[in-house]
């Protein structure tokens, strides 16, 4: 492949899916990645993935945590998975947690009720947070600004103004593949006005495959993509993009790398 060349860099992803079931070999997908991967749990069965994922690679870090369209099937066990898995070292942060308004606001308080009880949890182990927000960012903000907390608003798609006000309460802004999309022109706006050390980098496999891969399922090693579209927004090198991300991401995640 021709971005070995690049080799000498090490890529994060500080945020993918990797559930068994979405690709046909998943161990070669995680040999593939020339770095780290942070993989998310969303529910019982995807954070027990990510316990035996971070047990088996030692470039693969985890978090756990229930997405807000997985609240309907979880029980007080699925609490309990995840607190006695804090102490984990390898375990790096709650998520994917949230708020998504998309498909329902049927269960709005439901889903808040889930979110801050995971909130909770983050400040009594003192873990960073990935946060899942669409079409609820006003409700999302004015929640965690009650919580001293750090992490990433992962696939930021707010205004600029939002990503200023949760950078300004601790949080990172996390961007991926949709960057690289052509109709996609407000994120790339947003991402050429904030300092580079406020990123940071994802893929959200298998899903939001970056170009000159979309349409494909999204794996890791995809994050150079995400890396280079920044390079191009910032004007700067890939290298300047990658020691900056990479910082961010080793700091806000305390990756042991
Ligand atoms: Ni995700």
């Amino acid at each position: 492949m021709w971005y070995n060349f690049f080799g000498d860099f090490m890529l994060i992803d500080t945020h993918c899916h990797l559930g068994r079931e979405d690709y046909d070999n998943l161990d070669e997908v995680i040999l593939n990645m020339n770095g780290i991967m942070i993989a998310s749990g969303c529910e019982d069965k995807t954070n027990k993935e990510v316990l035996s994922l971070v047990e088996k690679y030692d470039n693969v870090y985890g978090t756990l945590g229930i997405h807000p369209e997985n609240i309907n099937s979880i029980t007080d066990e699925s609490f309990e998975l995840i607190e006695k898995n804090l102490n984990n070292k390898k375990i790096v942060a709650i998520g994917e947690i949230g708020l998504d308004y998309h498909y329902t606001k049927e269960n709005i308080d439901y889903q808040k009720e889930i979110f801050i009880r995971q909130l909770e949890l983050a400040k009594k182990y003192n873990k960073p947070i990935i946060v899942h927000s669409r079409d609820a960012i006003k409700d999302t903000y004015d929640i965690l600004k009650e919580y001293n907390l750090k992490g990433s608003i992962h696939c930021f798609s707010s205004s600029f103004e939002m990503a200023k006000e949760f950078i300004k309460i601790g949080y990172k802004i996390g961007v991926g593949g949709t960057l690289t999309f052509k109709n996609s022109s407000k994120i790339q706006e947003i991402v050429k006005k904030l300092d580079l050390k406020d990123l940071l980098l994802e893929t959200d496999s298998p899903y939001l495959t970056p170009e000159p891969f979309r349409g494909k399922r999204n794996v890791p090693s995809n994050i150079y993509y995400v890396a280079l579209k920044v390079a191009e927004l910032k004007n700067t090198s890939l290298e300047e993009v990658l020691t900056v991300t990479n910082n961010t991401a080793k700091e806000e995640f305390d990756l042991i790398v």
